[in-house]
């Protein structure tokens, strides 16, 4: 896989016209789109269909972190999987049926992303949560079902890749929380740098804002790209 596949920019925006505007800059920089909660409730997938008809070479990973019963994730998937999408966002919490029954319906060409533990989450809103396990803890046991059910790969933070590394190996590591030295953390707790987290094993980087909100995003890209590579 080469560096810049590897990299996956969030186009978190609140409409098609900016996330095309934003796309236009980046795609020869980037590997994959990411299209979140905020751009597709807005848009819908008349997004997707844009994005991919103006940039074929540019995959699309959709990341809606669905969490339903085992019969309406099938339903979500089998949606995604005509609209063209790379990768769909599951949450790992529900167990090794319902990923599997997601697994099942996305076919080869979609791969599933099992979430483990969002990254804006610590041991305090785990545990406020009701869970008693660490999010250590907690995204090692995820990781081990999303092995289980077959998933393409988890959504983890860089600071479980040594974990995860272990229970499942062969899947795909993608990381958000990744902050270029230096940049702002916002709402994220699990950060890391992109050289970092690359070293430990992501096979893709989800960077939304310290690229987005750059006051040049593709040079941003670049530079990560270039920090992916030399890592
Ligand atoms: O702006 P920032 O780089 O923090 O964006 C990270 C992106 O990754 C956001 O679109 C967020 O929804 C997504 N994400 C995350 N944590 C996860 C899964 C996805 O931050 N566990």
């Amino acid at each position: 896989m080469d560096a810049r596949s590897r990299l996956i920019v969030a186009l978190d925006v609140p409409d098609a016209a900016t996330a095309i505007a934003s796309a236009e800059r980046l795609a020869g920089s980037v590997g994959m789109f990411k299209v979140g909660l905020q751009l597709f409730v807005a848009e819908g997938p008349s997004v997707v269909r844009s994005l991919r008809e103006r940039f074929p070479d540019v995959d699309i990973f959709l990341d809606l972190k669905l969490h339903d019963i085992p019969n309406t994730m099938r339903g979500a998937i089998g949606a995604a999987r005509r609209l063209g999408c790379r990768f769909i966002t599951v949450h790992a919490g529900s167990g090794v049926q319902h990923l599997r029954a997601c697994v099942e319906e996305a076919g080869d060409a979609l791969g599933i992303l099992a979430v483990t533990v969002l990254t804006s989450q610590d041991a305090q809103a785990c545990a406020e949560a009701g869970h008693t396990r660490s999010p250590a803890e907690l995204v090692e046991l995820r990781a081990r079902c999303a092995a289980e059910a077959g998933c393409a790969g988890i959504v983890c933070s860089g600071q479980e890749l040594e974990r995860v590394q272990a229970v499942a190996p062969d899947l795909f590591k993608v990381v958000p929380g990744i902050r270029p030295a230096g940049s702002a953390v916002g709402d994220q707790k699990r950060v890391m740098t992109p050289a970092m987290a690359i070293a430990q094993g992501a096979t893709h980087l989800v960077v939304g804002r310290p690229i987005m909100k750059a006051d040049d995003p593709a040079a941003a890209a670049s530079a990560i790209v270039n920090e992916i590579a030399s890592a």
